[in-house]
């Protein structure tokens, strides 16, 4: 039976629920691009929030993580993976969490106590050692224990939110005799499981206890499904194997002879499949989750060349072979097939257009480089033929070269700014009706941070927005709901300032001028060290790409729709332009 079944049977049987997984675009966070772990979307019940399905929950969740792109191609690393966890909101703690896990791993995975080892935190910075967790283990039997500080078994996703001390579970992966003492340090210990006791909550003020104490854990189904079926390469256990078994039968070069290509092409399908058949309908593109999803499918286009690979639907084959193995938990990849399978195609015939010229305008340009690769000829490649900066690394990288990454972005900044410039250009002259509209909203989001700082307090801040020619949206952080009046007061604000038909000033600053002169900004590390920023008179002043109208007297009447909960301590406005 399939390591997941086991899981969510196991759990459920132990009174949880299990739940879906959650998009792997996360809908109410803006601040990354992708869900990273199982416990993201769930951050607002992990707060206090009353979950639906109640206080015992069980899933697999999709997950990818591209910060390390260039560790793809080892035996470990998967962009996409997923994460089966088992959650308390508020209900069991310490005591049956570890009973749960080590009945899991000894009675259902069968797995030996003495190959079992655990970390414990050994208390830090005010918080104490957690002795408790230590104790549970011990009455189970376990006595490989090693304490370990903040680093190590304190777990956060980034920088605030809630958070606690952990437990670590290791299995001893290796034929050699179990040492007495366990070092976690030594790497035949591998972690296999995250059991997090989420008490605290923290952010840029301190760390609080949390109203409710939770159980979050984690464990990565690729790496225990290879641990279980005793292979030290991920990609050959069952979770791969006939998909990398394909690759190399379409491939001149056997799994041997180039494993990093084919594992490359293997994992990088797989997650274009999962991004294209997710409901939020990312599609290849230059910007945020559309370019990640371009870059890992152009990459295994040019690794499918590397092995020279030649026949012409190769993307389809390995795409249905993901399909068909993960249909059965993820019905969406059924249901959005045809996209997927197209928008590959398509992605593949656009890129191999110009990617043997592109290659062969690599080989030329690099003969004549010496150590650095200067910006004009990377955006060259980028521009004329499609190649993502980081492609063009990558392929430096293989020659000992480096590339000017900063030069580039530089130019690429300035060059996004004139094709919007010539963009907004043609909206004016009325060709994009649509996006006329989009337009209008933009500028109507930014009276209407505006109005809520002043409506509401100096506290509110912009958590998301989203923008459609119908309506606009607006997410905020704000700890109650709004009364009738103070909506009334906003929506009167915002177009008095409409009926005042002021003008809309563009500027571009470095970022630190421009947050000293207190402009807004929702994420201030997204944004490049020359900034663009928007002014509406003295009414707002905010970080944004534009485009904006010129004048809010070209805004129509404003018109709040809804005010609804979006997430724990997030309102969300719906509104628009009658
Ligand atoms: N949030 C923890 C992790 O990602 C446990 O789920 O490891």
């Amino acid at each position: 039976m399939n390591l997941k079944d086991l899981y969510i049977d196991f759990f459920v049987s132990k009174g949880h629920k299990q739940i879906p997984s959650a998009p792997v675009v996360p809908e109410n966070d803006p601040s990354v691009l992708f869900n990273t772990a199982g416990m993201q979307p769930l951050i607002p019940y992990l707060m206090g929030q009353h979950h639906p399905y109640g206080t015992r929950l069980v899933d697999y969740q999709k997950c990818i993580r591209t910060n390390d792109l260039d560790s793809i191609g080892d035996k470990t690393h998967h962009t996409f993976f997923e994460m089966l966890g088992n959650w308390s909101l508020g209900d069991y703690f310490k005591e049956e969490s570890i009973n749960y896990s080590f009945e899991f791993l000894t009675k259902v995975l069968n797995i030996p106590i003495n190959k079992i080892a655990v970390t414990v935190f050994n208390g830090e910075d005010g918080i104490p050692k957690d002795i408790e967790s230590a104790n549970i283990w011990q009455s189970l039997g376990i006595n490989k224990i090693a304490y370990l500080g903040k680093e190590d078994n304190f777990w956060i996703a980034g920088e605030s939110g809630p958070c606690g001390p952990d437990t670590e579970i290791f299995y001893f992966r290796s034929d050699d005799e179990v040492p007495e003492i366990f070092d976690p340090k030594d790497d035949r210990w591998v972690e296999i499981w995250n059991n997090v006791f989420m008490q605290y909550y923290k952010d840029s003020n301190g760390i609080k206890e949390l109203p409710k104490k939770n159980v979050d854990t984690g464990m990565g189904y690729e790496r225990v499904t290879a641990i279980l079926e005793g292979v030290n390469d991920n990609y050959l256990s069952s979770v791969w194997l006939d998909i990398i078994k394909k690759i190399e039968s379409l491939s001149k070069y056997s799994y041997e002879e180039n494993p990093e290509s084919i594992r490359i092409i293997a994992d990088h399908i797989r997650t274009a499949v999962f991004i294209l058949g997710d409901e939020a309908g990312i599609k290849p593109s230059n910007t945020d989750q559309g370019y990640i999803l371009r870059r890992l499918i152009r990459r295994a286009i040019r690794h499918a060349k590397k092995l020279e690979i030649e026949s012409n639907d190769w993307e389809v084959i390995i795409a249905n072979m993901v399909i068909d193995k993960y249909k059965k938990y993820y019905s969406e990849l059924t249901k959005n097939k045809d996209v997927i399978l197209e928008e590959l195609t398509k992605e593949k015939n656009k890129f191999n257009k110009t990617l043997e010229k592109g290659l062969r305008e690599f080989e030329k340009i690099i003969a004549n480089v010496d150590k650095i690769l200067n910006k004009d000829l990377a955006f060259k490649l980028y521009d004329t033929y499609g190649f993502p900066i980081e492609l063009t690394e990558e392929l430096a990288k293989e020659k000992n070269i480096k590339v000017d990454i900063d030069g580039f972005k530089e130019k690429f900044k300035i060059h996004q700014e004139l094709s919007r410039t010539a963009s907004s250009g043609k909206f004016k002259g009325g060709l994009a009706g649509d996006s006329d509209k989009e337009i209008k909203y933009h500028t109507a989001t930014h009276l209407l941070n505006a109005a809520l700082k002043i409506v509401v307090g100096k506290d509110v801040h912009q958590k998301g927005s989203n923008i459609t020619s119908e309506r606009m949206r607006f997410d905020f952080s704000c700890d109650h709901k709004l009364s009738d009046e103070e909506k009334q007061k906003v929506e009167d604000l915002v177009n008095f300032w409409i009926n005042k038909k002021i003008d809309v000033n563009v500027q571009k600053m470095p970022k630190e001028e421009a947050l000293k002169s207190g402009a807004e900004c929702m994420f201030i590390e997204k944004y490049p060290e020359i900034v663009t920023v928007y002014s509406i008179g003295d009414v707002s002043k905010e970080l944004c790409g534009g485009p904006h109208v010129k004048n809010t007297g070209e805004l129509s009447k404003f018109k709040i729709i809804k005010e609804e909960a979006s997430s724990a301590g997030i309102r969300r406005i719906k509104a628009i332009l009658e």
